[in-house]
């Protein structure tokens, strides 16, 4: 299930895995009962006058509301060509309005209704942030409109050739926003406490379609040329667009599926429980708010597993198993329609509000429609992760309420905001019962929709809405402000994943009985597998079970690397290989990389990576790149 695994997960050494495996009731213990740290830095939200520390912008002052962006998209170049005309409001009464910017070229800058050109000021470029675009206005100026292309290192953009998709035909491109990156396609207020609406104007190649966070057509255009419309307000991270070979089919009268043509009988087949879900979502949490619900899946080349854009979640190939194994996905993004596009992380301080509420609310919507049980095993799965990954993080950054400045936002995506944030919500449900603690939650999305918010004012409406009006107390702080995982953290436990621990501990005498195990169990059972397991019971376990060949892109990803760290390798190495340099989500390939890298194979590494590198987003060969060196 992908909902267990993170693409930004630090696989640890083999030695680590296993030892967690082996020590895990000490590990619970040491994890629920860690000590208050001596070093600390306090969490506070800035120390800049900035309201958000990763956007230049001072929207307090002068803010602009509303996009109508027109844009050209360049194959050849793999540029874009835009124009961003910025309806603005200046309750500062100040003379600068900024925008942050990251390697676009600026071509000329107009304010006004009449289009009048100024003199703009792009500052130096600063390697996280980017440069800030000043642009002089008055205390009339309602316009201001920004003539650009982009830059050869426009990280949001993932240009794939056609060799890099499932057609071979035609040449893809796809954007990725979150967290800081829609400035290096838009010149934009790149804060998630500002919202934004949007109109786009986009021209492609004709008889390639266009897609965006947006109402979307359902057939190519015959022109090449597109209109898009976002009428509720956004947060910038979620403006998105897909180009491409690309064909629509339908689920429900609200969902539906976009892949390439190849691939569109399979992707329907696997998110056939689309409509479901968005019912059982509405069920705990209030009507979904934005109209449809579609998602695209897109070529091998994107790095993530799946991206909320609204109205069109972006998603990995690698979910689709054949066997709907791996829908949590889904279940996962379509909750950020709720926590994350409706109710906004204010600041990336403020991450675990995006992540932690929709780990929480996927798990209740997988419960609604595959039961418990299986939740269960997603939820230990992924806190058995979490556990591993937090041997490696600072303590301070084991907070929920954790502290980016000066850093880059990628590094709060870990486990902390997804699965510590989720056990936070599940402890407080416990606190009462899920009558009234469904009813807090439908009361906090229905009463902050389409805003953005803190940590801070969570708590606060916590507080007066929950804890004080059924007279409950609860270690918020602790949860929220301290770091490690409080005493009264709800641990999961699955009795099925228990039943593969078992039976990979009895390997040397027998081989388990297999029937009917889902991929989260044989995930569990690979990684279960004891240090004393040599590489010809994994030659045997191989024969027996064709590990090698799977097709299911997660249990690939486990026996690849437990396979390579017990020596079983050259067998298996063609193999590797192809999924290499077939899969480009980072989080399934930088574990195997990182196992040839441990274990005296890095040249071999280093030879596929060069063979998989142009099939990479630049986050991807970024990681594997700085692992390699
Ligand atoms: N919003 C995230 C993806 C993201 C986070 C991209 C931070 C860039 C920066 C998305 O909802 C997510 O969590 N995706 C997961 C899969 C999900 C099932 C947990 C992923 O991509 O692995
Ligand atoms: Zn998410």
């Amino acid at each position: 299930m992908v909902g267990s695994i993170y693409f930004y997960r630090i696989k640890l050494p083999n030695m680590k895995l296993k030892a967690l495996f082996l020590i895990l009731p000490l590990a619970l213990f040491v994890a629920c009962k860690q000590e208050k740290p001596k070093e600390e830095t306090p969490a506070s939200t800035t120390n800049d006058s900035r309201p958000d520390w990763h956007s230049f912008a001072h929207p307090e002052l002068a803010v602009a509301k509303h996009l109508d962006l027109s844009l050209k998209v360049d194959f050849d170049q793999k540029k874009l060509y835009g124009t961003a005309a910025w309806t603005i409001e200046n309750p500062g009464k100040v003379s600068e309005i900024i925008f942050d910017t990251y390697g676009l070229d600026i071509v000329k800058v107009t304010t006004g209704t009449d289009a009048k050109e100024v003199q703009f000021l792009l500052d130096e470029q600063d390697s996280i942030l980017g440069s800030a675009l000043h642009v002089p206005i008055d205390a009339a100026t309602s316009f201001v409109t920004i003539e650009y292309s982009t830059g050869p290192d426009a990280a949001a953009l993932g240009w794939m050739e056609p060799s890099m998709t499932f057609g071979k035909k035609q040449p893809f491109l796809f954007t990725q926003g979150q967290a800081i990156l829609t400035r290096s396609w838009i010149p934009i207020q790149d804060s998630p406490g500002n919202r934004i609406t949007y109109n786009a104007k986009v021209e492609v190649p004709k008889g390639m379609m266009a897609l965006m966070s947006a109402e979307n057509p359902q057939q190519a255009s015959p022109d090449g040329k597109y209109s898009f419309k976002m009428e509720q307000p956004i947060a910038p991270y979620l403006i998105a667009l897909s180009v491409g070979d690309i064909a629509f089919k339908s689920i429900s009268n609200r969902t539906g599926v976009y892949a390439e043509p190849v691939m569109l009988d399979k992707v329907a087949y696997e998110f056939a429980d689309m409509e479901k879900m968005v019912v059982a979502a509405e069920a705990l949490y209030g009507p979904y708010a934005w109209g449809r619900y579609d998602v695209i899946v897109l070529p091998a080349g994107f790095p993530f597993g799946g991206m909320e854009n609204p109205k069109l979640t972006f998603a990995t190939p690698t979910v689709i198993a054949g066997d709907r194994s791996l829908v949590s996905l889904v279940a996962h993004e379509l909750a950020h329609s709720w926590s994350g596009n409706l109710v906004t992380n204010a600041t990336w301080n403020d991450f675990w509000l995006n992540e932690g509420f929709t780990v929480y609310f996927e798990r209740r919507i997988m419960e609604s429609l595959y039961g418990a049980d299986y939740v269960e095993m997603l939820d230990e799965l992924e806190y058995n992760e979490l556990l591993v990954e937090m041997q490696d993080l600072d303590s301070a950054d084991t907070r929920l309420k954790i502290n980016l400045i000066g850093r880059s936002p990628d590094d709060g995506t870990t486990g902390i905001a997804y699965q510590k944030g989720s056990m936070f919500l599940r402890m407080l449900e416990r606190t009462t019962d899920r009558t009234k603690w469904d009813a807090f939650l439908k009361s906090w999305f229905e009463t902050n929709k389409f805003t953005s918010q803190t940590t801070e004012t969570f708590l606060a409406f916590l507080q007066k809405n929950y804890l004080d009006k059924y007279q409950v107390t609860a270690n918020v702080d602790e949860w929220v402000n301290q770091p490690g995982l409080p005493a009264n953290c709800p641990v999961p436990h699955s009795a099925k994943l228990a039943a593969t621990e078992k039976a990979a501990a009895n390997i040397a005498t027998a081989l388990p009985d297999t029937k009917n195990w889902t991929p989260q169990e044989w995930m569990h059972f690979i990684h279960s597998l004891p240090e004393t397991a040599d590489a010809a019971t994994f030659k045997k376990l191989d024969r027996q079970f064709h590990l090698t060949q799977s097709t299911n892109a997660q249990i690939q990803n486990a026996w690849y690397e437990v396979s390579i760290r017990h020596g079983y390798v050259t067998e298996i190495l063609p193999q590797v290989e192809n999924y290499l340099v077939t899969v480009g989500r980072r989080y399934l390939v930088r574990s195997i990389y990182d196992a040839l890298k441990e274990t005296g194979h890095i040249e071999d590494a280093r030879r596929i990576f060069a063979k998989a590198k142009p099939g990479y987003h630049a986050v991807t060969r970024g990681t594997i790149e700085g692992m390699l060196k």
